[in-house]
């Protein structure tokens, strides 16, 4: 049997990013097919948001599923277990996927090589960046025309602010796309253009030898030795460390849909990725060879039977051996829990498992217990760290429709909250109006349908002008009391009881921060980020 550090050795958990439509989907679907995990292509469906499903609420059911479906996929490559953490890619969903890459300890990129850097990654990566999670590039669809590879590197710099490293290049682009040269292991990959099958012709090659000439003709073999000579010069010999701490990404060229560059990608990713790493806690750093068992919730799912309220909550282990059917406790809560059924997420089944290791998703039956971000330990009082919750966009108050099915409606909308589908923010002081804040429009939708499908309750959402909620604390506990006293108007708490200023406008909120320098306002609810006057 192997040893818990060998079993820390094998795995890479990690998320794979992109904005809407670059190919994550597709390229999930690749490195299953190259891990073995499926058999035929298609297997993995997207798991976006068909243009105008807002009102399509058959559609709001179909995505649910497919992300229950594709929350976690597991597969075995070359010995090591990889567990692939799904992101949605909708932009309303943007809180599920930061929640996401804290659960993982690297992260692929894909960018459509004809789009660049879309607005979606520019904000994914901020959240990696903070966590200086390691990332690789991959450069999708250059079997379309797109744009020249070293300003697409170029901009990659800019807007992801971080240096990146070519560690594939590619020969052409679109209809003249010929293949890409490795400069990892200098060696030839050539393009066939194949949805179905992987083949490949992958020779060894020296660049300045006559044999490239040869395989790509010799005004590319050419450009080739250009350009190799450019990337050596400008971008250095590329250092696993620095990859590891986040400041440089290697970037890979490919096109998914045709199989190409995949395998070069999945390759050097299970050499060059990190295993489990280490993780904060607000007492200590926790390291995963621990003896002592510890983990986190980054998602909590609804269960998609009506009748049946359970959830699937997602831990993270990160120390220790997790085993089912023993009791840990739920730090939080101050409770021992144990469970009987928790699983393991293979490709496209479940199964139950008996016990699992850090850097694995465990999905956990739920009856209510769990809200994103709570801690299980055997016993240590900690709380894990970087799972925050961020100032939404969006406002509404929530109405009741039916007095009778209030208690339905606050059950309802409590346990959404806890999800994590929105926030939630009461205000005590206005008869304790319910304001619900999310990222994006479709969350209302969704709660809406939900409540009423799943609690009975019918509701509807009122327009509010708030622009901003900020979390507030003061080093002086008697100045924040005076503070949320005065401000009453504009005084809520969050789920924790946090105290949370929502301002009309920025102007307003503005002005709060000038006028009260004792008060700190932080964007997220980590408290980490104070806002800058
Ligand atoms: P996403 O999950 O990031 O949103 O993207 P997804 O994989 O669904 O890909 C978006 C579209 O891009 C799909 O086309 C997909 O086939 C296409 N695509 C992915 N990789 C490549 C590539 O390397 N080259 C080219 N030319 N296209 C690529 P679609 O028309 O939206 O869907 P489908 O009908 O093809 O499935």
């Amino acid at each position: 049997m192997a040893t818990i550090q060998e079993e820390i050795h094998k795995r890479r958990t990690f998320g794979i990013i992109s904005h809407p439509d670059a190919g994550k989907t597709t390229l999930t679907e690749k490195l299953l097919l190259f891990g073995g995990a499926i058999q035929t292509a298609g297997a993995v469906k997207s798991n976006k948001i068909k243009k105008g499903a807002t009102s399509d609420f058959m559609e709001i059911e179909r995505q649910r599923g497919i992300s229950v479906a594709t929350s976690v996929m597991t597969f075995e490559y070359n010995d090591l277990k990889i567990n692939i953490l799904d992101t949605p890619g909708h932009k309303d969903f943007a809180e599920d996927t930061y929640r996401t890459l804290t659960a993982v300890d690297s992260v692929i990129l894909v960018i459509d090589c004809v789009k660049g850097v879309e607005e979606q990654t520019e904000r994914l990566m901020e959240v990696c960046r903070m966590r200086n999670t390691p990332v690789i590039v991959f450069i999708n669809k250059m079997d379309r025309e797109g744009q020249n590879p070293f300003d697409l590197l170029d901009e990659l710099e800019q807007k992801l602010n971080i240096k990146v490293r070519p560690l594939t290049w590619p020969i052409n682009i679109g209809s003249n796309f010929k293949g890409v040269y490795s400069i990892y292991d200098k060696s030839l990959n050539i393009f066939n253009a194949n949805k179905t099958k992987i083949e490949k012709e992958v020779v060894a090659v020296d660049i300045w030898s006559e044999e490239l000439d040869k395989k790509v003709g010799e005004k590319d073999a050419n450009q080739l030795r250009e350009d190799i000579e450019l990337i050596e010069g400008v971008y250095g010999d590329f250092d696993r460390s620095v990859y590891l701490s986040g400041e440089v990404a290697p970037v890979f060229f490919g096109s998914a849909v045709n199989n190409f560059g995949v395998q070069e990608l999945l390759d050097t990713f299970t050499e060059i990725a990190p295993s489990t790493q280490a993780r904060k806690t607000d007492v200590r750093i926790v390291e995963p060879e621990e003896k002592k068992f510890t983990g986190f919730i980054f998602k909590i799912h609804a269960n998609l039977d009506p009748k049946h309220r359970d959830r699937i909550a997602f831990l993270r282990v990160c120390s220790g051996t997790f085993e089912r059917n023993k009791f840990y406790k739920h730090v939080r809560l101050d409770k021992n829990l144990r469970f009987n059924n928790p699983y393991n997420f293979m490709a496209q089944e479940k199964e139950v498992i008996d016990e699992g290791f850090p850097g694995d998703v465990i999905g956990l039956y739920d009856t209510g217990n769990f809200k994103i971000g709570d801690t299980l330990s055997e016993g240590e009082l900690m709380q894990y760290q970087g799972i925050p919750s961020f100032s939404p966009e969006i406002f509404k108050e929530l109405m009741n429709l039916d007095p009778m099915k209030s208690k339905q409606l606050e059950k309802g909308i409590q346990q959404l909250t806890d999800e994590g589908v929105a926030q939630l923010f009461v205000q005590p002081h206005l008869g304790n109006r319910k304001i619900v804040g999310t990222v994006g429009e479709l969350q209302y939708e969704v709660i809406q349908y939900r409540l009423e499908h799943e609690y009975g309750a019918k509701c509807r959402f009122d327009h509010r002008d708030i622009a901003k909620a900020c979390w507030v604390t003061s080093d002086d506990e008697k100045k924040l009391t005076e503070f949320v006293r005065l401000k009453a108007q504009n005084i809520a708490q969050d789920k924790d009881g946090n105290f949370v200023f929502l301002a009309e406008s920025e102007w307003i909120l503005r002005m709060n921060i000038q006028n009260n320098p004792d008060i700190q306002f932080h964007f997220t609810s980590e408290f980490k980020r104070a806002v800058e006057a």
